[in-house]
């Protein structure tokens, strides 16, 4: 079988099209994702259930065709496996309990890998029943976003708690960090071995540090598991994700290892060209060009696709898909990046 297009582009090949996903596909403005979700019962109780976590996963393939499918789930099943109490309140995001610096050493991984053997099913399962073409995207959340859950005990607009933890406790946010990055290499390589084609590492809050905070909290940790996933799978692709990054992502890749640097739609487009000299990039389109439609969304394909269509791409929003978005919407993106 010819290699997927997805990959090609990872190992820094130039498509005449680029392969394209989008961060967030399976979901709620999906009204197939609503219908599997109501039958599922809770939002954790379908991350958990390999049969439903497979359909929700192929509902955008079957729609749009695009190049890779990402697995179902969500980055705090690692909390959850830890027995932080997470749940997920209608309209209200995620809950857990608010981790103290003194709890840090008392946390236990040690039921990680039973907690999440049924996404590690899923994964086989989605694989199977993938179109050959199309490539599997597994994934973790990066030991900083992660971490500003736990801290906080839910989403904050500015993460002040975990930024707080880390300033007041340095030695405690370490070993947090250190945790949750050995856990999540076990994860990805588990992945990798049920069949997930390459990994993505979200690190969605990365981009509050300054920089000295960026270097020991985010950089650390993701190189670290990145060193443990290479050493137990040496050609294993990884796809970092640093949102709102900015100028950080000119060290990104060469400091964690990663090999496709994820671009939010405020990068400019020569500073993508920039790092396409090092290897792929994939973005960054903004995500509400995609609820406005028209000429909006044109102009911003069409960009993306003039600075960035030249050198090894993925095409992809800056963020995650929104509930709000509408279908036709996504229909008309995958056609124009298609008409390249
Ligand atoms: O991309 C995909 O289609 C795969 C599945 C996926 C989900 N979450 C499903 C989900 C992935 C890759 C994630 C990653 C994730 N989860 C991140 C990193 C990426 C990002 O968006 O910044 C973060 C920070 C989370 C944590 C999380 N999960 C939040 C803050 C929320 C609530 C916000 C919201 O959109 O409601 C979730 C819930 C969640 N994760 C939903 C989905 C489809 C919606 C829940 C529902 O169906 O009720």
């Amino acid at each position: 079988m010819p290699r997927r297009r997805l990959l090609r582009a990872i190992d820094g090949e130039t498509l005449d099209t680029p392969p394209i996903w989008l961060m967030r596909q399976a979901g709620r403005y999906l009204p197939e994702y609503r219908a599997t979700r109501a039958e599922a019962g809770s939002f954790l109780d379908l991350c958990y259930n390999p049969e439903l976590a497979t359909e929700v996963t192929l509902q955008p393939i079957r729609r749009f065709g695009f190049d890779a499918a990402i697995l179902f789930s969500d980055i705090l099943v690692i909390p959850d496996a830890l027995r932080r109490n997470v749940r997920f309140v209608a309209g209200e995001g995620p809950q857990m309990d608010p981790l103290l610096p003194r709890e840090v050493e008392t946390l236990d991984p040690s039921m990680a890998e039973t907690h999440l053997a049924p996404v590690i099913a899923a994964v086989a399962r989605i694989r199977e029943a993938l179109p050959d073409e199309t490539a599997l995207i597994g994934f973790c959340g990066a030991p900083f976003t992660v971490a500003t859950y736990m801290i906080a005990g839910h989403g904050t607009p500015d993460q002040a708690p975990a930024r707080l933890f880390a300033y007041r406790h340095p030695d405690e946010m370490d070993a947090l960090l250190a945790l949750l990055a050995d856990m999540s290499a076990q994860y990805l390589i588990r992945q990798l071995r049920a069949g997930a084609d390459c990994v993505q590492i979200f690190d969605s809050w990365a981009g509050i540090l300054d920089e000295a905070g960026f270097r020991r909290f985010a950089i650390a940790p993701v190189k670290r598991i990145v060193a443990q996933v290479r050493a137990a799978e040496p050609g294993a692709r990884i796809i970092g994700f640093a949102k709102g990054a900015g100028a950080y992502l000119d060290f990104y890749r060469a400091e964690t290892g990663v090999d496709v640097v994820g671009l939010d739609w405020t990068v400019p487009v020569a500073q993508g060209r920039r790092l396409q000299a090092d290897g792929a990039v994939q973005g960054n389109l903004d995500p509400l060009r995609l609820i406005a439609g028209g000429a909006a969304l044109e102009d911003g394909v069409d960009a993306i696709l003039a600075g960035l269509g030249d050198g090894p791409l993925i095409f992809n929003l800056g963020h995650g898909i929104t509930p709000d978005t509408p279908i036709a919407h996504v229909e008309a993106l995958v056609r124009r990046v298609r008409a390249r």
